[in-house]
């Protein structure tokens, strides 16, 4: 079906996607042709992320992405599609307080197109949270590895192995539903731990490196398509069995739809 002839996916859309137990499609874009793309072929969450740092503009990790850069990219992304949501990234320190976020979640929203904003942490955003859906900005919260904590974790590491570390990061994405987020990104964690706070809250949540068990996936595009200068055990070349981006592209849905993408050696879990 021609990308601009589907029904916008809504926030209902993909809580109705979650009770009725079908996987989500998300992946990460920043231009309107990939986003074009990936409409056609079924994506249900575009994320606008600010893996954009690493995989457009080259650096080691996300902290000099800035909120211009996301606001650009969000635009052109909102430009290339009706249907999917947009979901763009408050960059590193732009939403280190309550009114920071307000004024920046507003320009994603209002000068780049996006439809939600995605915030990583926990306990310490609740107030912001509250703030940013009580004014009508959806909020989508991220837990796990959170990559602009990278110099905290001393690197891109899996987070929760430990009783008490999986403790807060499941006490956090309750206390986050509880403020107002209604979508939860979880990188980087046990499975185990993905499926009990999939399974125990109502919001969807969508992982990446977290198993099979979340309500659905995300990828970034360059892994993707297997164009990164990185090689991620999370992450699958849907490119060498598709042929074309296009297939490739219908390809990871297809894949995250049926439950054959992630398998085990995808999760961290060892
Ligand atoms: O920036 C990004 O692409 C992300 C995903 C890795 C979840 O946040």
């Amino acid at each position: 079906m021609a990308a601009l002839m589907r029904l916008p996916v809504t926030l209902q859309r993909l809580r109705a996607l979650k009770f009725a137990g079908e996987k989500i499609a998300a992946l990460t874009a920043y231009d309107a042709t990939f986003a074009r793309l990936m409409s056609e072929q079924g994506v249900e969450i575009i994320l606008v992320g600010d893996s954009l740092g690493m995989v457009l503009q080259g650096a080691q990790n996300t902290l000099a992405v800035t909120m211009d850069d996301m606001v650009y990219h969000s635009r052109l992304v909102a430009k290339g599609t009706a249907g999917p949501l947009i979901l763009s990234d408050m960059p590193f320190m732009s939403y280190a307080t309550p009114e920071q976020a307000l004024a920046n979640a507003a320009r994603m929203i209002g000068e780049g197109g996006a439809h939600m904003v995605k915030l990583e942490g926990g306990s310490w955003l609740l107030d912001t949270v509250r703030k940013l859906t009580e004014r009508g900005i959806p909020v989508c919260g991220h837990l796990g590895l959170t990559p602009q904590w990278v110099n905290k974790f001393g690197g891109h590491r899996v987070q929760g192995r430990e009783p008490d570390a999986a403790e807060r990061i499941y006490t956090d994405a309750h206390a986050l539903a509880e403020a107002g987020a209604e979508l939860l990104v979880l990188e980087c964690v046990p499975s185990a731990l993905a499926r009990r706070i999939t399974t125990s809250i109502s919001m969807p949540v969508i992982g990446i490196g977290a198993g099979p068990d979340c309500d659905g996936q995300v990828l970034v595009l360059h892994d993707v398509i297997g164009v990164s200068a990185r090689k991620l055990r999370m992450a699958r070349n849907f490119l060498q069995q598709g042929g074309s981006i296009q297939a490739a592209l219908a390809a990871y849905v297809d894949a995250v739809k049926t439950g054959k993408f992630p398998e085990a050696a995808h999760g961290s879990d060892q």
